[in-house]
């Protein structure tokens, strides 16, 4: 690991190391880092005042979030539109992808209810299906996902959590975007739960649409949040919802008759403004700290918290483990499963230990600033029966 998680934690987040909570819940929500207070701080004084912002407040701030979401996740910044949270995104991708009458949306059971309402709603107005493969296990069943992504003429598209918000799976996503494509049936992403704790590079997992929200792993204000949608594919997809900046013609603030409903050739067709333009600068900012830090090195301290908890469980046989063992195919949502659940939690819960139980589980989510010492406290309370 290449950053010195002190000299984080004094600058970014001061508040840890001073004890009064160990927070180990974001894959509920994120803390936000302090350069990212400072940004809202300033920027929110000047729109308290409107007539201190200056034009650097308005698009340059959405331009910066694109730019630096797309580099988080390799893609570029026209392919990138900002949305309020990742249902959004998940309702550009029910709305827009084409599948019709008869045809099938594959994706598994155990899914956040974010990746299936939208796509419930979205086949019925269609008359599509939407398939929710049954589990192997607690785990999705990748091989029969496989296998009807393969073999299966019906399946026009893919809607998976690239991670798991309960179990911490972590699909391969580059084995099913290369299956997908080979098929010509398109590939849609949930990446709330990976995107800020693993790397990912969405043009070589070949994923066609993206939705992201970044209040969680990438540490940022509710309500924001973006959309990738492949660059080839842009064009080809007319928005369902339609916002008045979605159009070239918007541009000019002193003529705004001259209607013209062609879209832009860019993702900012799907945005729906007017965007909250201090609270995105706040996201460009946490998301600066990403890429200062580097994701392959935030990906490595988040993924030693797994082996972390993997040697734990294997020394206290009462506890189970239900993130996979495998290190590709988990990210930053640790599972454990107590053989006395309720009284786990509340042992965590009065040591101020911040977590969640999902589905049966303690679920802990240590992240790039957390240390072994936080986390072996939460397990050595969850063992503590
Ligand atoms: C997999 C997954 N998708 C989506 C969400 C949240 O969606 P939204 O950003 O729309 O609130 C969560 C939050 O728990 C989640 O775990």
């Amino acid at each position: 690991m290449s950053y010195d998680t002190g000299a984080l934690r004094a600058a970014e987040f001061p508040w840890a190391p001073r004890g009064e909570a160990l927070f180990l819940d974001h894959a509920s929500t994120g803390p936000l880092p302090q350069r990212t207070r400072n940004v809202i701080a300033d920027a929110g004084a000047r729109r308290a005042e409107p007539f201190r912002l200056r034009a650097e407040d308005f698009f340059p701030v959405l331009e910066r979030a694109r730019e630096r979401a797309g580099r988080l996740i390799g893609a570029p910044a026209g392919s990138i539109a900002l949305v309020t949270n990742t249902s959004h995104g998940v309702n550009i991708a029910a709305r827009t992808l084409p599948y019709g009458v008869g045809d099938v949306v594959l994706s598994t059971a155990g899914e956040f209810p974010a990746n299936v309402y939208p796509w419930m709603a979205a086949t019925r107005a269609r008359g599509a299906e939407f398939r929710m493969l049954p589990l192997a296990g607690h785990l999705p069943d990748e091989a029969a996902i496989m296998r009807a992504i393969e073999s299966d003429a019906r399946v026009k598209g893919v809607a998976l959590s690239w991670v798991s918000y309960w179990s911490g799976h972590r699909f391969d996503l580059a084995a099913i975007g290369a299956a997908c494509r080979k098929r010509g049936i398109w590939l849609f992403v949930d990446a709330i739960q990976g995107v800020g704790a693993v790397e990912l590079d969405v043009v070589a997992a070949q994923v066609d649409i993206l939705a992201c929200g970044a209040q969680k792993w990438l540490c940022s204000p509710w309500g924001t949040g973006f959309c990738y949608v492949r660059p080839e594919l842009i064009t080809q997809l007319e928005p369902a919802e339609v916002g008045w900046m979605a159009q070239p013609a918007t541009a000019d603030f002193r003529a705004f008759l001259d209607y013209d409903a062609s879209w832009f050739d860019d993702a900012r067709r799907f945005e729906v403004v007017t965007l909250d333009f201090v609270n995105f600068g706040a996201m460009a900012e946490s998301i600066g700290l990403f890429l200062e830090l580097g994701v392959r090195d935030v990906a490595a301290h988040v993924a030693s918290f797994a082996a972390q908890a993997s040697a734990f469980v294997a020394a206290n046989p009462a506890i189970t483990l239900l993130t996979p063992a495998e290190p590709s195919r988990r990210a930053g949502v640790l599972a454990l499963r107590p053989p006395d659940l309720d009284a786990a939690s509340q042992r965590l819960h009065d040591a101020k230990v911040f977590h969640s139980v999902r589905e049966g589980c303690v679920r802990l989510a240590p992240h790039f600033y957390n240390t072994p010492a936080e986390l072996g406290r939460a397990l050595e309370l969850i063992a503590a029966s």
